[in-house]
């Protein structure tokens, strides 16, 4: 997740842009960049130093060129390290094309040889920058590769008149006034830099949301998305702006649309247009904006934390994007670690602490049920304390949102020093853990900024799926049409956790009926066990709830003892291995009194019957089910914290990332 601000047809561009990057620094903050552009050419400058790069980007802008039109970009890594030449925006061999991308360009790493070969010279580890080359491929095919010939752009561009561009022109036909423009111009009619644009982006496979501008019509910016999003705006003055998001363009846009999948826009100072993926005139959506600035970065929830949960079918699709082919394999292509190694790998030893350790759970279940392969869990903090059995034949998987959590590395570190090999799964890039381990698999789920980890759990539990898969396949330990209905399954995951997350109202209505309960346990079997111990957790750490989880089998070796009425129970009774006998054991709480809520799969009626209460879920591949399974526990605790007035962002005592043991 990155964040992106354009902007033409205003003389403080700069500072715009700037505010802009300050607005979106929740969508990323590894670098920042912005781009000039004047008849003069394009001015960039960029910044990678972390938390401080926006104030260094600041600083270099103090001698920026006079300009009104400008791209700038903050930056979320996901492919190529956070550092300044990986900094957005990035240009094409002339320095004529300059493009700010968010999203993954699944087939970057072809395209980049093809680029390579043709003789670009690319010079980052991007996936984003072979658009700019794209483009600039695409311009010179156009007989428009020369910044200096005649106005290439094509298209009159009247002082803040309305743009004969070919979409369908929303234009400020006078500062203050503002007319709606019909459609200019025919089918496919854009600007020659809109048709280039269009032309790159058939040749991307993956996600985007992209904003082009080039030297040869410098006060034109062309902007693209699939997947990734994007709003325009218009100021009351006549400037047109297009950002990732609306909190970039609070103050500044006085009228916003959005621009929905596969749409381009045009923008032009006074006008902004759009069209589809031929090029033909759509009339962009229009969007009603209420929110003050804070509502806005929270895109109009309450708290980061719902905001997550809501991002969670986007983080899913995201972390499988270029790793589920259509060969039916899982691919790692950036995980570093040869076939050959893995093949000799035997023993998986996973280490992680709060939520990554339950998805390690899960991806132990996975991994021996598909790969044939020994998988030992630990709690980080006590991984080296026993004295482990590690070797060279040992894949040590570090699982680690942050990437930082000190008990996690150390116990990376420790299993480096005996040999073994070390593959972390972590959301930030360049992270100690992912710079010290052999191999990283990124989980793609933007910046987390809700402690209690929400998005970022399903993601890991999603990478772990593929690694689990890979394993399987290159060990040969998975048939293949095993593997295709495994991955077709696996596609079908971002839909069925959207369709979970859709159902937060029932969840809640349910969380209100538990918010004065004193003790909830949650039980679980097989898969079930892992998300009982995740959702109790995340109502301990965010509504102060004494919550346990047990495998259900265990109730009757003690937990037992404290069920009687007034009790709650939460049950994960989706059907899954073993749900028979955890319905035994749901039959024996709720004979002794305990208020019982299941999580269910839609359409059980067998199931709901013995519930007080029943959260539902759609059905999938049991291995798969935690990602869907968990939605309405973390619903559950948002509900209850809500409901007894809690900051649900910011719990007591608790920190996003542990740096001390
Ligand atoms: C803290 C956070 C949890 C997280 C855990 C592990 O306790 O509050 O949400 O699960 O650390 O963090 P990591 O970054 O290593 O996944």
């Amino acid at each position: 997740m990155c964040g992106i601000i354009g902007i033409t047809g205003d003389g403080e561009a700069v500072e715009i842009l700037l505010e802009g990057l300050a607005r979106l620094e929740y969508r990323g903050y590894d670098s920042a960049g912005l781009v000039l552009g004047s008849p003069d050419g394009l001015w960039r400058a960029r910044a990678a130093t972390g938390t401080r790069s926006l104030g260094d980007l600041r600083k270099q802008a103090e001698g920026a060129p006079g300009a009104c039109a400008g791209v700038a970009h903050t930056r979320w890594a996901t492919h190529g390290h956070p550092t300044e030449h990986n900094a957005h925006p990035h240009l094409d061999c002339s320095g004529a094309v300059a493009v700010v991308h968010n999203g993954i360009v699944e087939n970057g790493q072809e395209l980049r040889r093809r680029l390579a070969a043709a003789g670009h010279r690319l010079a980052s580890d991007t996936d984003s920058e072979v658009l700019a080359h794209l483009v600039e491929e695409e311009l010179a095919a156009a007989g428009a590769g020369d910044p200096g010939g005649d106005t290439p752009g094509g298209a009159a561009i009247g002082a803040g008149g309305g743009v004969t561009t070919g979409g369908e022109a929303i234009g400020a036909g006078s500062p203050g006034g503002v007319t709606t423009g019909g459609a200019a111009g025919g089918a496919a009619a854009g600007s020659v830099l809109a048709g280039a644009l269009r032309r790159a982006l058939a040749q991307v496979r993956g996600s985007y949301a992209v904003v082009v501008q080039w030297a040869g019509d410098p006060e034109r910016l062309v902007a693209a998305r699939r997947v990734s999003p994007l709003v325009l705006g218009l100021s009351a003055g006549g400037a047109a702006l297009v950002a990732s998001d609306v909190p970039a363009l609070l103050g500044r846009a006085e009228r916003f649309w959005v621009l929905d999948d596969d749409q381009g826009a045009e923008l032009v100072p006074g006008a902004v247009s759009c069209f589809g993926t031929a090029g033909e005139p759509v009339a962009p959506r229009a969007l009603a904006v209420t929110w003050d600035l804070e509502q806005a970065q929270k895109g109009g929830f309450a708290d980061f934390m719902s905001k997550e949960i809501a991002e969670q079918p986007q983080a899913v699709a995201d972390t499988f994007l270029g790793r589920l082919r259509a060969d039916g394999t899982a691919g790692l292509d950036e995980v570093r670690i040869g076939e050959d190694a893995l093949r000799a790998v035997d023993k998986v030893a996973v280490v992680a602490c709060g939520s990554s350790y339950h998805a390690g759970l899960v991806a132990k279940l996975a991994i021996e049920h598909w790969a044939r392969l020994p998988v030992e869990v630990d709690i980080a903090s006590e991984f080296r304390y026993r004295d482990p059995v590690l070797d060279e034949r040992t894949l040590v998987v570090g699982i680690s949102q942050s990437g930082e959590t000190v008990d996690t590395l150390q116990a990376v570190r420790h299993g480096r020093g005996l040999g073994a090999r070390t593959l972390v799964i972590c959301n930030v890039v360049d992270s100690s853990m992912a710079r010290e381990a052999d191999g990283v698999l990124y989980t793609r789920a933007g910046p987390e900024i809700g402690v209690a980890a929400t998005k970022t759990h399903l993601a890991q539990l999603a990478a772990l799926d593929v690694l689990a898969l890979h394993l399987a396949q290159v060990r040969g330990a998975l048939g293949g049409p095993d593997a295709g209905r495994l991955l077709a399954a696996l596609g079908r995951v971002p839909d069925l956790v959207a369709e979970a997350v859709a159902r937060a109202g029932a969840v809640l209505e349910v969380a209100d009926r538990l918010r004065s309960a004193r003790d909830v346990f949650f039980l679980g079997r097989h898969v079930g066990y892992p998300v009982a111990l995740e959702g109790a957790l995340k109502l301990k750490e965010i509504s102060y709830v004494r919550a346990e989880a047990y495998p259900a089998g265990e109730l009757k070796h003690g937990p037992i003892a404290l069920i009687e009425p007034g009790a709650a129970v939460v049950a994960v009774a989706t059907r899954t291995p073993l749900w028979e006998k955890l319905m035994a054991n749901v039959e024996e709480v709720r004979s002794r009194g305990a208020t019982v809520v299941l999580v269910a799969n839609d359409g059980d009626d067998e199931t709901a019957s013995l519930a007080d209460a029943v959260l539902w879920v759609p059905p999938t591949e049991p291995l798969l089910a935690p990602m869907v399974d968990v939605v309405p526990l973390q619903q559950l605790a948002y509900g209850v914290a809500r409901a007894k007035g809690l900051d649900v962002d910011r719990p007591r005592n608790l920190a996003k990332t542990v740096t001390v043991e």
